[in-house]
């Protein structure tokens, strides 16, 4: 059992001083019945608020269609964030919402958005392995070669000091390629395909671990559920 305000300030409903608010105006209920103290201990799952189950009491987990030309940070300054596309209320959450690690500016698809901070630390744990499929499109007609060269696990890139781990590359058409990677270095998927020669003109995350996007549109969100115990 928590406090109520504490409850609906940390999802992000209003802030504690505000809660009183909200109980005055009989707008708060637990297991049906009207509260009328903003101090009162909650059991969370049993709160309403205009009639509404509160959204998502143990953490919350999404997915998001990243368009291109939104950035994952925090700070707009380098041009319109993925924060935009989110509910307000989620980022008044305490903690508030982040990626689950990040994509260029320039790559859209899917990133998992949580306010759950041990499980952004388990996604993008190098241990953790996660596969990431990626959908590229390069400038030039791609080689079977390259299959070899990404699978093999000793591939460089520029300024680092270990290989990358063994990487799946599909040739699709002649310049589009399926590519499934288990790191998250930074610009990864276009820096191989730099290191052989090629330029990477569009991409896309199509998966990230065993979520798919499915028919989410561009620029929408969907809550999604964990597929793998805390
Ligand atoms: N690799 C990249 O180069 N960019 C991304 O956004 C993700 C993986």
């Amino acid at each position: 059992m928590r406090r109520l305000d504490q409850v609906l300030s940390s999802l992000g409903y209003c802030s504690r001083r505000e809660a009183v608010m909200f109980v005055k105006n009989g707008r708060v209920k637990h297991n049906g019945l009207v509260l009328t103290k903003a101090d009162q201990k909650v059991d969370p799952h049993a709160v309403t608020v205009d009639d509404e189950p509160l959204e998502a009491p143990d953490g919350l987990l999404a997915m998001l269609h990243k368009p291109v030309g939104y950035v994952c940070t925090h700070d707009g300054n380098e041009g319109p964030t993925i924060y935009e596309l989110l509910p307000d209320q989620w980022l008044r959450r305490n903690p508030a919402v982040t990626s689950v690690g990040r994509l260029d500016k320039d790559t859209s698809g899917l990133l998992l958005v949580t306010d759950i901070g041990p499980l952004v630390h388990r996604y993008t744990s190098p241990k953790a392995e996660i596969e990431k499929t990626y959908l590229a499109e390069v400038d030039r007609d791609l080689e079977a070669s390259l299959i070899e060269t990404f699978a093999k696990g000793d591939l460089m890139l520029r300024s680092e000091e270990k290989p990358c781990l063994p990487a799946k590359l599909e040739i699709l058409a002649p310049r589009t390629a399926r590519l499934t990677i288990t790191e998250g270095r930074y610009h990864q998927v276009r820096r191989m395909f730099a290191s052989q020669g090629w330029q990477v003109e569009k991409l896309h995350r199509e998966r990230f671990g065993d979520y798919t996007l499915d028919d989410l549109a561009e620029g929408e969100w969907r809550m999604v559920g964990m597929t793998k115990p805390e």
